[in-house]
């Protein structure tokens, strides 16, 4: 058992620079004792030695899986119903008002975690657009989170800003063994899809979207990375839809197409 494993700095920067580029994300010095921790039941699980031996496990041509298990590991995912709730409000006040109707009104949570966003924003569309058809696309690089979102079931703590009319009316609160747990009703699940996507890398097709949620994924990328990342999804957005980045978030010196009509909210012309 590596009771006394250690993670030196030659191996981190081993980790530091696949995770760089396979997903895009910068892991400063700072955290080192956050990997050694997030992968040691890793080491445990494989009985080896070093993070040095795990890091060759990963890298062996076999073991995709794996790889797709320490990418799991490092990623961040915290995320609640409604978080920034003045995206919500935007939405409400002056995208859904002007939606086509008879056309599907399109959104795109492009990093999308355990699904809380993604269905924050069905909530909202199912409660604004009555008969005007609608779906929303959730997708994240991570497996594990997009396997949790696609069954729509969590802890009553995980309930956030979640207004207490819309837990009654979209969700089913878990009784006897599910006590102290909610369902994202069928209706609504039905609605969200979930895919994998890579942000760092080239775009499947997933159509045009009226709106884009980009949000809490770019803290993790540098400059470069994060202009890449705009300029592909760019494309996938229709004109005069929106991208909408987190208020800690800036698009300054990424990208000088989109237009700011509000904070953290940019329109494509
Ligand atoms: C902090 S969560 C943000 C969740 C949600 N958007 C929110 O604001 O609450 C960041 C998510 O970005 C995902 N992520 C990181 N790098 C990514 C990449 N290259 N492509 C796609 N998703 C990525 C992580 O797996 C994680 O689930």
């Amino acid at each position: 058992m590596p009771h006394n494993a250690s993670l030196d700095d030659r191996e981190f920067s081993q980790f530091q620079a696949w995770l760089h580029r396979a997903a895009g994300i910068n892991l400063s010095p700072a955290k080192k004792s956050l990997v050694a921790g997030r992968l040691f039941k890793r080491l445990k699980h494989y009985e080896l030695k070093s993070y040095g031996d795990y890091f060759k496990l990963i890298m062996t041509d076999q073991r995709k899986d794996e790889l797709q298990v320490a990418l799991d590991l490092l990623t961040t995912n915290e995320t609640y119903f409604f978080r920034e709730p003045k995206h919500f409000e935007f939405l409400r006040q002056h995208v859904l008002p002007g939606a086509a109707p008879g056309k599907v009104f399109r959104i795109w949570s492009a990093a999308s975690s355990s699904g809380e966003e993604p269905y924050s924003l069905a909530m909202t569309l199912a409660e604004a657009l009555g008969t005007t058809p609608w779906e929303v696309i959730g997708s994240d690089i991570s497996t594990q989170v997009l396997a949790k979102a696609r069954t729509g079931h969590y802890r009553m703590e995980r309930i956030g800003n979640l207004p207490q009319s819309l837990l009654t009316r979209y969700c089913l609160k878990g009784i006897g063994r599910q006590a102290g747990t909610f369902l994202i009703e069928r209706s609504l699940r039905n609605r969200v899809s979930f895919i994998q996507v890579n942000l760092n890398e080239a775009l499947p097709n997933l159509g045009e979207f009226d709106v884009i949620f980009l949000r809490n994924v770019m803290i993790y990328f540098d400059p470069h990375t994060k202009s890449q990342v705009v300029a592909r999804l760019l494309p996938l957005l229709k004109a005069g839809g929106y991208l909408i980045i987190s208020h800690s978030e800036s698009l300054n010196g990424v990208n000088d197409t989109l237009k700011l009509v509000a904070p953290s909210i940019y329109r494509k012309p």
